[in-house]
């Protein structure tokens, strides 16, 4: 794989002219350049401290070995592998899929896909598990289950686990559903390793101090991109890369910087929606994990004077949103900035046939080397970049030489690094997402866990 095989960063239409007062001049950039560059320094001193943990994941390769191991062991004898996770323990194994497979992966005969069939619960919503679970339930036997929790605690992978595990045990019996099962969890607390240890499952580990949504490149999503055949040394070949960019000291260098920078900066002048649009579908769901990264990290109450922080992620993608989200994007509240992704040369690229002379509505299409539907693709991204900054809403690109494991790891790693630099911006923790307790204690009161009889005093009546 070609090292230098890098992300591209375009941010001229940032400072464009014709954004008019929608500009951000370079000089604002700089300006802030100092701060960003303490804020660098002060990463790189946490990060030999020893905090930062995910930044270190792609060099120190935690359980590759196990992980390769357990790929191996089972890939031969298994049709579906189930992923029962939710958020953080789900959103990158569904991402690395769709970017490093085919849309049409699950739908192959077995001997042209790289591995299983792949289904990620990511829900607890009755009418799609029980589907997945009747699809693979036809043979369990060749299904292999991975239960992902951190905390071991999450109430929907409980809930998830506890169906899955009822429904093997009855075709298969405890001993066989026992070794269909691995899972993935904290190295010593929370109930699921406590059911590790007592029911002798296979077990993986998410690295401490690394949070949900910072795992991806850990066993959390290594696993099952294993057992489909994506290459995850070259996915942290691709992170690794990364690394040396974003930990260039000089924020002018730093493409981690420049984005946060510039998301910061918009954000303080009335553009708090950040749309990601990915012109490829094999990067769609990558904008799905970014909004969870952005959402969780960023969105906060700044404990130094209160005040709710943060900005709104959006996903869209492109050429479809075109017909669904533009109208808004170009004449709604100019309060967005964009980041599109663009890829520079797809996998494959079928010429448009040319049909119906005379007819110049079909004819063009497939005339001359243009004629492609990728040319098509990314004449359309060019297109609304310009339309946007017609209506003088900024953009930034960041652009794919191709979609592979190491421009994956790349942009995996990017947005990741990101993350603790707006922190630090917004003077808020990227790490903690308090405010998804009270939704969990509520749910534990309404489910009628023990302890949680009374509603929490949040929404009690005054
Ligand atoms: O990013 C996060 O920390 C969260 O989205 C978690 O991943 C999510 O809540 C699931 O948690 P757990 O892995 O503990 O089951």
């Amino acid at each position: 794989m070609a090292v230098d095989m890098m992300l591209e960063l375009d941010t001229r239409y940032v400072a464009d002219g014709r954004l008019g007062g929608h500009a951000l001049p370079e000089a604002d950039v700089k300006a802030l350049q100092p701060k960003v560059a303490s804020i660098l320094a002060e990463i790189a001193a946490e990060r030999k401290a020893g905090r930062h943990r995910f930044r270190e994941l792609p060099h120190e390769r935690p359980q590759l070995a196990e992980i390769r191991g357990i790929a191996d062991d089972y890939r031969g004898s298994t049709d579906n592998l189930v992923v029962l996770g939710i958020g953080g323990s789900a959103l990158g194994n569904i991402a690395l899929q769709t970017a490093l497979n085919p849309s049409t992966y699950n739908l192959l005969p077995a001997n042209e896909r790289r591995g299983p069939r792949l289904f990620v619960l990511d829900n607890v919503d009755p009418v799609h598990c029980e589907a997945v679970l009747s699809f693979v339930g036809r043979n369990w036997s060749r299904t292999l289950v991975n239960v992902i929790s951190k905390s071991g605690e999450t109430a929907e992978t409980s809930a998830q686990f506890l169906l899955v595990r009822d429904r093997m045990i009855r075709a298969l019996g405890e001993k066989k559903a026992r070794e269909r099962m691995v899972v993935t969890t904290d190295a010593a607390k929370g109930t699921m390793r406590k059911i590790v240890d007592q029911e002798g499952y296979r077990s993986l580990i998410v690295p401490d101090g690394v949070g949900g949504r910072f795992s991806v490149l850990s066993a959390v999503g290594l696993l099952s991109a294993a057992m489909c055949g994506i290459d995850i040394e070259a996915l942290l070949d691709g992170a690794v890369a990364m690394d040396k960019v974003v930990s260039d000291a000089d924020p002018a260098a730093n493409p981690a910087a420049r984005i946060g920078t510039i998301h910061y900066l918009y954000e303080q002048r009335g553009k708090p929606m950040h749309v990601m649009m990915p012109y490829s579908q094999q990067l769609k769901d990558l904008a799905d994990w970014y909004r969870q990264l952005y959402a969780e990290s960023l969105g906060k109450i700044r404990p130094s004077d209160g005040a709710n922080v943060g900005p709104t992620p959006i996903k869209a993608l492109g050429a479809t949103d075109q017909h669904s989200q533009v109208q808004l994007y170009r004449e709604g509240p100019n309060d967005k900035v964009f980041t599109l992704l663009e890829v520079e040369a797809f996998d494959c690229d079928p010429k448009i046939p040319q049909a119906f002379e005379g007819i110049e509505a079909m004819q063009y299409l497939g005339r001359s080397s243009r004629g492609t539907l990728g040319k098509l693709l990314n004449a359309e991204k060019a297109a609304t970049e310009l339309a946007l900054l017609a209506s003088r809403r900024p953009s930034i690109t960041v652009r794919f030489p191709r979609v592979n494991e190491h421009t994956v790891g790349q942009f995996i790693y990017l947005y990741e690094s990101m993350i603790p630099i707006m922190g630090k911006l917004y003077g808020i923790d990227p790490y903690d997402q308090p405010a998804v307790e009270l939704g969990k204690v509520l749910t534990f009161h309404f489910m009628g866990r023990k302890g949680y009889e009374e509603p929490p005093k949040e929404i009690q009546p005054k």
